[in-house]
């Protein structure tokens, strides 16, 4: 039995795209792995903290002399750090805002890559953590960054591939919804569907491209 985190980050309560095809691989998951538990999280509604000076001072701070505020903060932060090291297959919807992630997506990923839960130190070279994980991101975008120049300016599939490669998962595949015309944009979305599906079914050992 394994368990599948669903994170959605689209400030769109309507209309979303990343949400709509997050919500078809959950229940795809839940129809295929009925025996697997999911955790859903919506970034956009869950008020991540910023990793402001309080927050920092509690994460680093010795456990037992931790302030108040600073064990109230460093609780929300345990539960998302949890939440990824107690799953093992992530589905993320995370739309392109400003050529990256949006702003609660990076505030989630500031509170989970942490020393000594996420990632270590072996010698002098990091060693991701989160061993034997697979991720599935699916993202939509207005403009197409498949070609260049436009795909230089694509700061979303680097920075999740990096930053997730570095805690150690390796097995990462995008489904991207390109565009703003509808006719591509439908046909787009019927694509990442079918893909989606076979994800789901394969309970993908390897990353779809
Ligand atoms: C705040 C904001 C910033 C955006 N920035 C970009 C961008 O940099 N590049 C782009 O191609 N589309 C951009 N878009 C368009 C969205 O990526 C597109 O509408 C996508 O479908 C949003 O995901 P959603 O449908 O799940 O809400 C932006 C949209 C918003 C609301």
């Amino acid at each position: 039995m394994a368990r599948l985190l669903s994170l959605s980050s689209s400030s769109r309560s309507e209309g979303s795209i990343t949400s709509r095809l997050l919500k078809e691989f959950v229940s795809e998951w839940k129809l295929v792995h009925p025996k697997d538990s999911v955790l859903e999280l919506d970034l956009s509604k869950e008020k991540v903290p910023y990793l402001d000076e309080m927050l920092l001072s509690a994460i680093y701070a010795d456990p037992q002399a931790r302030a108040e505020e600073q064990k109230a903060a460093y609780k929300q932060v345990e539960r998302y750090t949890e939440a990824i090291t107690d799953s093992d297959v992530y589905v993320m919807a995370v739309p392109m805002y400003n050529f990256s992630v949006p702003a609660v997506f990076k505030a989630f990923i500031d509170l989970i890559v942490l020393p000594g839960v996420t990632f270590k130190m072996n010698g002098s070279a990091f060693e991701g953590l989160l061993k034997n994980k697979r991720a599935f991101v699916i993202t939509a975008s207005g403009g197409n960054y498949d070609q260049p120049p436009m795909s230089k300016m694509d700061f979303l599939e680097p920075y999740l591939r990096s930053v997730f490669g570095f805690l150690g998962v390796t097995d990462i595949s995008f489904v991207k919804v390109q565009g703003h015309d509808a006719a591509i944009v439908a046909r787009e979305q019927e694509n990442a569907l079918t893909k989606i599906r076979e994800y789901v079914k394969r309970g993908s050992l390897t990353a779809v491209k």
